[in-house]
């Protein structure tokens, strides 16, 4: 089954609105000729709405970057799932490296964001990966497992549209991108999970993507793997042409 690819930019506490919306309008014109992949951008959140109206009627998704499991309430500080839909977000990214190393986010507190996404339709990008201790102490597949088996734990099915991404700690923002083959290791060991929990049917269409310093001179090269569906971009999708070579892999 071919998997349309996905290129994804999440662009973290970056960028003043202004730069945002051009970004954003620039990254439409460059790809109005492309048909055979999707595009999305995860702006921070007081940029969603502006950048909503600049996109609108483009084929760029909308994504954000965190939302809190409940739909309101008094939790100051945070913002709902409810709300990034409101302004137009089709798509979430759950549980970062960043979220769970800076903000202690557990895999409990991920479950019920995952649960609470897809409960309003949106789709989640649930985010895993090993940290370097981890990698070198040989439990990186345990690590993965862990992940996947506590972000998934209060769901039954999954959808066809979620999207999982692998991304090794030690791969973000350092420079040192995964390998290819590292990277298909993990990825073709995600698709097993899936296809055990869920059959081989299911485990065909989930797009699982690639993150850690993905960049235009080695997105050829991880996209050639059988199990890399796409990128999720950092540092690189912050630069209209660096983005754009990525999503031209
Ligand atoms: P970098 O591409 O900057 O390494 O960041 C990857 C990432 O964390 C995307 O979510």
């Amino acid at each position: 089954m071919e998997r349309r690819p996905l290129i994804a930019g999440n662009w973290k506490m970056n960028l003043s609105l202004r730069d945002a919306i051009s970004l954003a309008k620039d990254i439409v014109t460059g790809i109005l000729d492309i048909e055979d992949r999707d595009v999305l951008i995860a702006p921070p959140f007081p940029f969603l709405y502006p950048i909503n109206k600049a996109i609108e009627g483009s084929k760029l998704f909308l994504g954000a970057q965190n939302m809190h499991w409940e739909e309101g309430g008094a939790f100051t500080g945070e913002v709902s799932g409810l709300m990034i839909r409101d302004v137009g977000c089709t798509h979430v990214i759950i549980g970062h490296s960043e979220r769970r190393i800076i903000f202690k986010e557990t895999d409990e507190m991920i479950a019920k964001k995952v649960k609470k996404a897809i409960d309003l339709g949106l789709y989640p990008i649930l985010c895993v990966g090993e940290r370097l201790e981890e990698r070198e102490d040989g439990k990186t597949f345990e690590v993965v497992k862990n992940q996947l088996e506590g972000g998934l734990s209060l769901i039954d099915e999954i959808p066809d549209t979620f999207i999982i991404a692998y991304e090794p700690v030690w791969a973000i923002g350092t420079g040192h991108t995964a390998t290819p083959s590292q990277a298909q290791e993990v990825h073709s060991f995600i698709r097993k999970w899936i296809e055990e929990r869920y059959g081989k049917e299911k485990a065909s269409f989930i797009r699982i993507l690639y993150g850690g310093s993905v960049k235009p001179e080695n997105i050829k090269e991880l996209m050639a793997e059988e199990d890399i569906d796409g990128a999720l971009v950092g540092g690189a999708s912050l630069k209209v042409d660096s983005f754009l070579k990525i999503v031209r892999f």
